[in-house]
């Protein structure tokens, strides 16, 4: 039997990384992945296949539809009689994908990771170690990472399948359709709606909460509703979903909203109401792997799961579910294995969304800020006053700043607006520095950029933004 010293199941970006960061500390390593993409293994998971990198493929390409469409002329640009070819966008799509997920397989090789395509499944304890059955092959692991992610969430009502489809599916429509209908509000039913209302379709959005974007600063979320409802997204709050039929033509979705029955008829219907721990095959149960009550591996701060040499990290144990905290636990727990101090500072980690505007935001919102007992001190700036964000022809949006109003501690920062993806980082790095909004104004900024208005919205955190 084949040993190894580290063996990952699951090869998405909590298994990939955590097999690199092994491999480049001298551990023989081997990953299993069962995903498969045209009848091949393809590593990289959720996020690289079916995930963030399609997803943000399509936003992209239907952005620029829509700037064509809508903002050229502004820009003294005239552009008669765009339209889309879905086929080729989705052929791009698919090249994305295949040149990342190949990127990665090449980094196993560079790295000498063997890999295997096929199910990770725990078998027995065997002396110090474990046995894995690797894609039908039996080999010997002293230490086991379970990285087997995350699954969408499906709604009783509405199985998956036909014109009820998830994340995956809502890549792949070959036409667009002329009614989409969208349940959950949530990160996917912006992003995924954006797409399809940019290249053509009329999107509802139903939505179980009376808002939406909860984790957000409620004054991002709020200016995220307007502009989204501006572009022609349709929401519906606090609505319950009481029948959903589907036949040759379409969906069927039966609601309550505000004491009212509503029947609306769809062309495709995605649902995108969160996702849910990936077990199934992994043969927890045979080991007797703990999971808790909602399914999720049980670990503790060191990804230590009940059983001596098995370890999870990324979706599958739960927290935020993104590809950055998977992978940053991926890199922690290999350094941990080898001794070292691995770790993940779990207070700051950043969260976008690729919609547009975009919005980001990291560390605590004023509210949070608020309950935990700090006194607060916040500044905003808006994109309407940067040179840059009006050359661009998006002033759209504004930074908030959350600091402590005692010790000036950056404790937060929220943003709405062009490229805010970009912009967070820099705010990340003060806080993990345990940084103060001082600090952040007094940093050099270049102008014109975007960047500015994260320096005058910490200025007007102590009231002396200079542009405002
Ligand atoms: P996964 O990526 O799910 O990888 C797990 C892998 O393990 C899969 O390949 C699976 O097939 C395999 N596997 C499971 N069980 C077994 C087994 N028993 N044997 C062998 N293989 C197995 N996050 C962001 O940070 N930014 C984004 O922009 C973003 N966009 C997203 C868009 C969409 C539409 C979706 C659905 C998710 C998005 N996410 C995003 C979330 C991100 O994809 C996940 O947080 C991330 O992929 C989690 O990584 P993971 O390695 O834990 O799990
Ligand atoms: P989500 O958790 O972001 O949102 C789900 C929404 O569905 C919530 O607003 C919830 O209230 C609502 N909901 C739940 N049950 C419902 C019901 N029965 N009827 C109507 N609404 C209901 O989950 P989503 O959008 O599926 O995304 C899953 C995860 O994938 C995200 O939480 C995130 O971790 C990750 N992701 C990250 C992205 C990014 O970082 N940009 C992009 C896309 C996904």
């Amino acid at each position: 039997m084949d040993t190894f010293d580290v063996m990952v199941i699951g090869g998405g970006p909590a298994g990939y990384v955590a097999a690199i960061r092994a491999a480049q500390l001298g551990f023989r390593t081997a990953c299993v992945d069962e995903f498969t993409r045209n009848g091949k293994g393809s590593l990289g998971g959720t996020c690289l296949n079916v995930g963030c990198i399609p997803s943000k493929a399509m936003l992209d390409s239907s952005e620029r539809f829509e700037m064509i469409q809508h903002d050229a002329a502004e820009h003294g640009i005239d552009v008669d009689g765009a339209r889309v070819n879905l086929s080729k966008m989705l052929g791009r799509k698919a090249g994305v994908v295949d040149k990342l997920t190949g990127g990665v397989a090449y980094l196993f090789k560079k790295n000498k990771i063997t890999s295997f395509h096929g199910l990770g499944q725990l078998v027995r304890q065997e002396g110090e170690g474990w046995v894995i059955n690797a894609a039908g092959t039996e080999v010997l692991a002293k230490q086991v990472i379970v990285a087997t992610g995350s699954s969408p969430r499906a709604l009783p009502l509405a199985p998956f399948g036909g014109h009820i489809v998830e994340n995956s599916g809502a890549l792949e429509f070959s036409e667009v359709p002329a009614r989409l209908g969208v349940i959950g509000a949530g990160v996917i039913g912006v992003e995924l709606g954006s797409v399809w209302r940019r290249l053509g379709a009329q999107v509802t959005i139903l939505e179980a909460l009376p808002g939406f974007l909860m984790a957000a600063d409620d004054a991002v979320s709020k200016e995220a509703l307007k502009q989204f409802q501006k572009q022609g997204l349709e929401f519906h709050f606090s609505v319950n979903i009481t029948d959903v039929q589907q036949d040759d033509a379409g969906v069927t979705v039966s609601y309550t909203e505000k004491d009212q029955t509503v029947t609306a008829q769809f062309d495709k219907l995605i649902v995108s109401i969160g996702r849910v721990p990936h077990t199934a095959g992994l043969g927890a149960d045979a080991v007797g792997l703990a999971l808790d009550e909602r399914g999720f591996v049980k670990v503790d701060s060191h990804y230590r799961t009940n059983l001596a040499g098995i370890y999870a990290i990324g979706d599958v144990i739960g927290g935020a579910m993104l590809a950055h905290k998977a992978e940053e636990e991926g890199v922690a727990l290999a350094e941990m294995l080898a001794g070292q101090a691995g770790h993940v500072n779990y207070d700051v980690i950043p969260w976008v969304i690729y919609t547009s505007p975009e919005i980001a935001w990291a560390g605590l919102t004023e509210k949070q800020a608020k309950e935990k007992g700090l006194t607060v001190k916040t500044g905003q700036f808006p994109f309407s006053a940067n040179g840059r964000a009006l050359g661009h022809g998006d002033p759209r949006g504004f930074v908030k700043v959350v600091a402590d109003a005692q010790t000036d501690r950056l404790l937060g920062v929220h943003m709405i607006g062009p490229n805010v993806s970009e912009l967070i980082g820099e705010t990340v790095a003060i806080m993990e520095f345990g940084g103060s909004s001082e600090d952040l104004a007094r940093t050099v900024h270049a102008h014109p950029t975007l960047s500015e208005v994260v320096k005058e919205a910490a200025l007007a955190a102590d009231k002396r933004a200079l542009h405002m």
